[in-house]
């Protein structure tokens, strides 16, 4: 579980306020997103609950452990081994094949031979089994952001965290990388945080954090969810 407590975030001199206190949790196991304008600030919510950032004032806890207080070799291994990142831009090795990039996370912890299989299995899942020893150069945007996904969800962590995934990619791509989002969240259990901009892809997550100029203007829960 994520939990965020008066999270306010500030950036220069003199600060500037781009996260007003917030106060929210995402349960493990959910699908929510973070919606908002361009400029609302959901990357910057996204790396303060993903461990890539720490806040101005307030905490944010992982599984009950205040980010803050992890030290370098902890925040390290939580990030190897319990989540996956998923950029719009997909930040894959351009010298490494396909198979190579998505075993990356598992060559660092020296696991690289036990997790092959599975490395096959998601491409094979995802379509694109027939990519595994081409080159990022050689694939299109929604074959390489299929690519870093597999990457993402290679030591099965337990968050993933995505930064408008789909923003790079046509609506068919797009729609892609939504249903392999979804799938791992249902038949793995992965839990999912995703930001977008776009409306149709939020109303997909389960619950919807919308963001309007730092602070939650709503949190929108799929019909089935919400109280009678
Ligand atoms: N590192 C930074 N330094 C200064 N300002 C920043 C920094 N990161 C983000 N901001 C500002 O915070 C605001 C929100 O940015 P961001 O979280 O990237 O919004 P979004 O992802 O919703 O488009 C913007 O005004 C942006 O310029
Ligand atoms: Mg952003």
């Amino acid at each position: 579980m994520i939990q965020s407590f008066d999270l306010i975030k500030e950036f220069g001199e003199p600060p500037q306020r781009i996260l007003h206190g917030l106060n929210f949790k995402i349960e493990t196991g959910e699908f929510v997103s973070i919606s908002g304008k361009s400029g609302s600030g959901k990357s910057t919510l996204l790396y303060l609950i993903s461990t890539l950032d720490l806040p101005t004032y307030g905490r944010v806890e992982i599984d009950g452990k205040d980010v803050a207080k992890m030290g370098v070799d902890e925040v390290h291994r939580l990030r190897n081994t319990q989540i996956g990142f998923i950029f719009q831009f997909h930040y894959l090795l351009p010298e490494l094949t396909t198979l190579e990039n998505v075993l990356l996370p598992a060559r660092n912890l020296g696991i690289m031979d036990q997790k092959e299989n599975r490395a096959l299995e998601l491409l094979d899942s995802f379509g694109i089994l027939d990519q595994a020893h081409k080159y990022p150069g050689q694939m299109s945007g929604g074959q390489t952001q299929r690519v870093a996904i597999a990457r993402a969800l290679i030591m099965d962590p337990k968050y993933i965290f995505a930064d408008e995934p789909t923003g790079n990619l046509d609506t068919e791509n797009g729609e892609r990388v939504m249903n392999i989002l979804k799938r791992a969240n249902e038949e793995l259990g992965t839990t999912i945080c995703m930001v977008t901009h776009d409306p149709d892809f939020a109303a997909t997550a389960k619950r919807e954090i919308l963001l309007v100029d730092g602070r939650i203007d709503e949190i929108i829960k799929e019909p089935e969810l919400r109280q009678p």
